[in-house]
């Protein structure tokens, strides 16, 4: 399965959600995560990440093998994301920066 990782955090793109075949995106105030059950690896979305927070399970870099389960446990609570929006406000500015898993909102 495909995992998003951190840097999503506060950028929230969305170019992934539209070459999803599947539609398995859940989307959270700043963060998207993809449902494990439904994602069926196709690796479409991978390089549509325009922050590069998208890699397969087998290939997390180090430091974010949290998001394996917090992409399972939040693709259970947030609604599903279909279509491509504006991303955030700031995204650019945040694009790249470390510790922002503490700003990740519920
Ligand atoms: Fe969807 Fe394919 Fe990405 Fe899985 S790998 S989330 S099925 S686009
Ligand atoms: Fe996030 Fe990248 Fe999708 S920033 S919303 S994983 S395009």
């Amino acid at each position: 399965t495909f995992v998003v990782t951190e840097n999503c955090i506060k950028c929230k793109y969305t170019d992934c959600v539209e070459v999803c075949p599947v539609d398995c995106f859940y989307e959270g105030p700043n963060f998207l995560v993809i449902h494990p059950d439904e994602c069926i690896d196709c690796a479409l979305c991978e390089p549509e990440c325009p922050a590069e927070a998208i890699f397969s399970e087998d290939e997390l870099p180090d430091g974010q093998q949290a998001f394996i389960e917090l992409n399972a446990e939040l693709a259970e609570v947030w609604p599903n994301i279909a279509e491509k929006k504006d991303p955030l406000p700031d995204a650019e500015a945040w694009d790249g920066k470390d510790g922002k898993l503490e700003l990740l909102e519920r």
